[in-house]
């Protein structure tokens, strides 16, 4: 009987000695000086070559932590830095015009990731870089590193969404306006059959970056028409301009399907889904209020998450950074991008 007491005395002890050492070292992890800030050994340090059209953003915070928690991952757009990097990224738009990209300083390992958020109608002189480039950001859902324009987010259902007050019919906010866009000959035909009103540079009816929302916001629809056609290529025009302002899209791009990857088919108006532009003036003109409560239904679901910052995107390299293929390299980036 004495036995078997010191025995479980014995075990109680032993228990407890265990989970002390846990206990402490779990207290060690949380709070060892350097990983309060999100960093540690295995911390990644992504090299900006260049700034995406020569706009310097704050970095001297932790920002990838501090921003959008995002842990052990710096970023620096000090060169100086480069053989230390892990990651090298260039924007596209200053690579096709540079002169100084650091080929033989290039340490063995180190991945350089070509970076653009523009479609292949705009994106000139890629036969350049074959078989310098390891990885890929981009809008493109195949990219190694995805960044879309935004996605929908799940939340707790809700219903407190209300719908804003609504002065007008249909706007549209185009900066470069050609009349061989595919956009340009629709509109051309659309506003033969209803009112669109024009903001923008090409209307000479500039809007400034904060007053965008406030006016588009006042349109039940917005024409959400990008510039060119491009599978996966779903812009700002569709997330910010309409749906951050809750005016309804009406969108001129990839297929539906493609569309429907993204948001749930109720939630914009694609102008395939009509046998012609006087079809779908009719269509608009003549909903009802119940009808056009339909394409916010959504809102109960999803919540909207707008991704509009580079730093942004540069951090979530580290969330997917040892995921990827450490071998890949694009022999032919002409040919992936404009497949
Ligand atoms: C950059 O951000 C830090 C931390 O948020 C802030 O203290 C600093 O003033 C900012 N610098 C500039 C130039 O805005
Ligand atoms: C850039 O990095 C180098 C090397 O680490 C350092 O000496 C220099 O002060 C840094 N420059 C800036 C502007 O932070
Ligand atoms: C890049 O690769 C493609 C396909 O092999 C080839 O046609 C093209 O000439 C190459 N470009 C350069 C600059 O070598
Ligand atoms: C609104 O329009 C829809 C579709 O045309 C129709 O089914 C519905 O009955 C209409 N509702 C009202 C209240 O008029």
């Amino acid at each position: 009987m004495i036995l078997v007491q010191i025995y479980c005395f014995k075990a109680i002890l032993s228990i407890l000695f265990v989970t002390i050492v846990c206990i402490f070292i779990l207290f060690i992890t949380q709070y060892v000086p350097g990983n309060d800030k999100g960093n540690d050994a295995a911390s990644l340090l992504i090299l900006i070559w260049y700034w995406p059209f020569h706009k310097t953003l704050n970095l001297t915070s932790n920002v990838c932590y501090d921003l959008y928690g995002i842990k052990n991952c710096q970023l620096t757009d000090n060169r100086s830095m480069l053989v230390q990097a892990d990651v090298v990224v260039f924007h596209h738009k200053e690579l096709q015009k540079s002169s100084d990209v650091p080929y033989e300083m290039r340490p063995p390992g180190q991945k350089w990731v070509w970076a653009s958020l523009e479609s292949p109608s705009n994106v000139m002189d890629l036969e350049k870089w074959n078989h310098t480039f390891n990885w890929v950001l981009s809008y493109r859902q195949d990219s190694d590193i995805f960044v879309p324009y935004g996605k929908l987010v799940l939340h707790s259902p809700s219903n407190s969404f209300t719908i804003p007050p609504k002065t007008g019919l249909v706007s549209w906010v185009i900066s470069n306006y050609k009349s061989i866009h595919e956009r340009a000959l629709l509109y051309k035909k659309l506003f033969q059959h209803v009112t669109v009103d024009i903001y923008g540079k090409a209307a000479k009816k500039e809007l400034c970056p904060k007053c965008l929302l406030p006016v588009v916001s006042k349109y039940k629809f917005y024409l959400a028409f990008e510039n060119s056609i491009h599978r996966d290529y779903i812009t700002e025009k569709m997330w910010y301009n309409s749906f951050e302002a809750c005016a309804v899209p009406v969108v001129l791009g990839p297929p539906r399907t493609n569309y429907e990857q993204f948001v749930p088919p109720d939630s914009f108006i694609h102008v395939e889904d009509f046998e012609s532009p006087e079809k779908l003036a009719r269509f608009l003109r003549t909903m009802n209020t119940s009808q056009y409560k339909e394409f916010f239904k959504w809102r109960r679901k999803y919540s909207l998450k707008l991704f509009q910052d580079w730093r942004e995107r540069f951090c979530s390299i580290c969330t997917v950074y040892h995921s990827l293929p450490q071998e890949k390299i694009y022999h032919n980036l002409q040919e992936w991008f404009k497949a």
